[in-house]
């Protein structure tokens, strides 16, 4: 019986009240479990925003690893790869490649010379319209061994405290190998003399459904020549790009792309860690960059070399980077395209 005391609209307002509180709870342990209420959490926007320069990002461009160039060529698979993974770009044939070379900087005016990593985004398309991307860099090894960790790195070293970096290296002690690294390791002139590791692992699943957990190198055929620092600080800010585009005018540039298979016990979740160098290696083809084009207007500008863009056949593993690589990237791409009048494809650039 409906009370004399309520009105209809009371009356019908109860049962929305209640779906209303009911939906709220599960919205509400939703967001607890998902670590929405925790101000640590680390999400998409805060990453990105920790990498923008002093001086802010560079509008309509990459968020990290701004400065690069764009490459087109074929990936030529020696059927290899089947062994290991039933990807179709692993049966014998030739694949096209949309490519970027490019810096471990977000900082756009930043000098060749003074960045230390230098990096790779590979796209390798098979008919049917699966496709791989990657995105490596040239260190055997990641300077730390978490997402999350990535993210401090990023902020203590924008930090205005002194300190800051000497207390993350503290925590960090994974980051003194590869400070020994950056320390050590010769520079060369140019993108083509650099090899390129996929650092995170990924499972390969073959058509027996046999999975192996691997991660690629792409090892350059070019003799890399060691050019000290001071000699790279005296050439042109971007030297990288004009040595490239001068370069491919003398024939394309090789690359071999060998798989690394985990064994047991291999830390396949932390690319800080290098595998031991007996793992079994399998070369599944080469890298054939046969043009340099313009990133501007180039077919590689606007392509997000998401690490979890994967064919049949190649999966993610327990390595926690390739999700929050994805999310990051997304972020930087949606921030870029939404700008890309600050950037447009018709900006006359270096010219290969
Ligand atoms: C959680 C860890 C990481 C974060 C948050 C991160 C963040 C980013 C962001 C925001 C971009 C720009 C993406 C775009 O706008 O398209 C980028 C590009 C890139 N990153 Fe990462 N990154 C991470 C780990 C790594 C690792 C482990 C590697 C190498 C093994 C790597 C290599 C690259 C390369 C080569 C590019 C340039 C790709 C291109 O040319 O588009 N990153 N990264």
């Amino acid at each position: 019986m409906i009370s004399p005391y309520r009105s209809p609209a009371r009356v019908a307002l109860g049962p929305m009240v209640l779906i209303a509180l009911v939906v709220g709870a599960f919205a509400a342990a939703f967001a607890y479990t998902a670590g929405w209420f925790l101000p640590e959490r680390l999400t998409p926007n805060k990453v990105v925003d920790a990498f923008a320069p002093p001086g802010g990002p560079a509008l309509g461009h990459r968020r990290n690893h701004v400065k690069g160039i764009c490459f087109t060529g074929i990936f030529e698979a020696n059927g290899a790869g089947s062994s290991l993974s039933e990807a179709p770009m692993f049966r014998p044939g030739q694949y096209p490649v949309i490519g970027r070379f490019n810096l471990a900087t977000a900082d756009i005016k930043a000098a060749d010379a003074t960045v230390r990593v230098r990096g790779m985004g590979l796209q390798i398309a098979a008919p049917g319209g699966q496709v791989w991307r990657t995105a490596m860099i040239d260190s055997p090894f990641f300077p730390v061994s978490t997402p999350q960790a990535l993210y401090g790195l990023v902020v203590a070293s924008g930090s205005k405290d002194p300190d800051a970096m000497k207390t993350f290296a503290g925590a960090h002690p994974e980051l003194a190998h590869f400070g020994a690294w950056a320390q050590s390791a010769p520079w060369t002139g140019s993108y083509a003399e650099e090899p390129y590791n996929s650092l995170n692992s990924f499972v390969f699943t073959s058509a027996s459904r046999a999975t192996n957990v691997v991660r690629w190198s792409l090892l350059p055929s070019a003799q890399p020549v060691a050019v000290p620092p001071d000699e790279l600080a005296k050439r042109a800010p971007d030297f990288l790009e004009q040595e490239i585009a001068k370069r491919i005018k003398g024939g394309p540039l090789r690359w071999t792309l060998v798989i690394k298979v985990a064994e047991p016990g291999d830390p396949t979740a932390d690319p800080s860690q290098e595998w031991p160098q007996n793992r079994r290696a399998v070369d599944v083809g080469t890298l054939i960059v046969q043009a340099i084009e313009p990133e501007a207007s180039g077919p590689c500008r606007d392509i997000n070399y998401d690490p979890t863009v994967l064919p049949t056949g190649i999966g993610t593993s327990n390595d926690p980077f390739p999700a929050a690589r994805s999310s990051a990237y997304r972020r930087s791409y949606d921030l870029r395209t939404a700008e890309a009048a600050h950037y447009p494809a018709t900006t006359p650039e270096a010219t290969p």
